[in-house]
């Protein structure tokens, strides 16, 4: 970056390139490192990636049926109704969106379920469903679950800034069941829970048998993939010989180089020490991360001298939002609120917004590499991988740099790799699940 001549601040720059490097030999150590994570997760031996079972199966594409779904995220809630077609497609009937209030996040588990409850009733409500007949309902949650069959999974670990108490290690289908009975909604029947990554990847591969990877690149980050039952060495016992999706959950992935600003942001977390991937890659953090480089830029004064930066003084004022503006504005500064700033500054902010967000992309683009490299070492099959999330939606650039990544990896190999979007995929894919049903039976609670 050739922001001005004060060697001060290309220094200071220099090192700022250095810490959010990550070469091809990076990634390389990265994928090596995140074998044996799995390796040890699988056979339930202490690991940063939990693996955990899902007992979702593959979908054939013939299965058809319909199902209302209810999407805990990490921003919205979404209810909507969903029908597969038997051929493949998912129609969507109707999606409603609600923006998660902030204070949920910290309330009682009561209050939560309710909220969820309540959103449930509306859209029953609304859409003309209120007929009290019996519904299927697909729960997609997006966090880690440690479920013993389709139905029914407890919470191991709030992520994504939510802290409700009463939740961790309990039930969640028993949690809204119970919600949706203080309703009167007791005709309602939870037909699966899925987490979002699994519903994904669900969704992708209904409608494409190719598609064997389900990738979140939001709020938060998290992937599956299928697996081999007799693999899952965690899951003893009666487990039907087949596939299973095992929901990775590498937000938690920590054999990572740590620079001073992750440590930092990490320390300013609700779950500091855990989820230090997420931290790097997702959505929740990535504006956090540029804001800290910025501010603390401005303190020692090599930034925005005489610029007025009191919009990006408070923890959390910088969104992937902002980030994602700023990184393609005539006017970056500007576009995080920053006033008065040189242009010259205003490169340099940008330059920052995009080395925190190339870092991200490279780091999930390495992360899909490792579990692609997991089930087909050499890549010797075309591989679909389904994503949702804001990051891979609208970020600009975000996908480019995750392919940039697989390529310095694959080489020209990486052509067989191909992502698709699957808009509203936790959601949709739940309901898919639900209609699935367990293909891999018989292991109900062997896990
Ligand atoms: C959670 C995952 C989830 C991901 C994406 C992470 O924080 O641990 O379970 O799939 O966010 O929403």
């Amino acid at each position: 970056m050739n922001g001005d001549a004060d060697p001060c601040r290309e220094g200071f720059l220099s090192s700022l390139r250095d810490e959010f490097l990550v070469s091809r030999d990076d990634a390389r150590g990265m994928i090596a490192d995140f074998h044996e994570e799995m390796r040890r997760g699988l056979a339930g031996r202490p690991s940063s990636l939990s693996m955990l079972p899902t007992f979702a199966g593959r979908p054939r594409g013939t299965e058809r049926g319909r199902s209302l779904f209810l999407d805990l995220g990490g921003t919205n809630v979404r209810v909507g109704q969903a029908a597969l077609d038997g051929q493949g497609r998912v129609e969507l009937a109707a999606v409603e969106r609600t923006v998660l209030p902030r204070t949920i996040m910290s309330a009682s588990a009561t209050e939560l379920f309710d909220f969820l409850a309540g959103c449930v009733d509306r859209f029953l409500l609304e859409r003309g469903l209120d007929d009290r007949r019996p519904h299927d309902l697909a729960f997609a949650f997006s966090f880690p679950l440690e479920q013993s069959s389709l139905l029914s999974g407890r919470l191991v670990n709030w992520t994504k800034g939510f802290t409700v108490p009463g939740v961790t290690g309990e039930d969640v289908v028993a949690l809204l069941r119970a919600a949706l009975a203080r309703r009167g909604r007791e005709g309602i029947r939870i037909a699966a829970l899925a987490n979002d990554a699994v519903g994904t990847l669900a969704a992708g591969s209904y409608a494409d048998p190719a598609c064997d990877l389900g990738v979140i690149l939001g709020t938060g980050t998290n992937a599956c993939y299928y697996e081999r039952t007799e693999r899952i060495e965690r899951c003893r016992g009666d487990v039907a010989v087949g596939e299973m999706i095992v929901n990775v959950e590498w937000g938690n992935f920590d054999r990572l180089r740590a620079n001073p600003w992750d440590e930092l942001l990490d320390r300013s977390t609700h779950n500091a020490g855990r989820q230090r991937l997420e931290k790097m890659i997702s959505g929740m953090y990535l504006g956090e991360l540029a804001r800290l480089v910025i501010v603390k830029a401005a303190a020692a004064g090599l930034l925005l001298r005489g610029a007025n930066h009191a919009a990006v003084a408070t923890p959390h004022a910088l969104t992937a939002e902002r980030l994602a503006v700023a990184v393609r504005s005539a006017d970056p500064a500007g576009a995080v609120g920053i006033e008065g700033a040189a242009p010259a500054d205003g490169a340099v902010v940008a330059w920052i917004c995009r080395l925190v967000a190339v870092r991200a992309a490279r780091l999930a683009g390495a992360a899909i590499a490792a579990v692609i490299s997991w089930r087909d070492a050499n890549l010797e099959r075309g591989h679909v991988v389904a994503i949702d999330g804001s990051l891979f939606e609208r970020f600009p650039g975000f996908r480019e740099n995750m392919r940039e990544m697989l390529r310095e990896l694959f080489g020209p190999r990486a052509a067989g790799i191909e992502f698709r979007r699957v808009r509203d995929g936790s959601g949709m894919g739940a309901a898919v699940v639900a209609v699935v049903g367990p293909r891999t039976g018989g292991g109900a609670g062997a896990c």
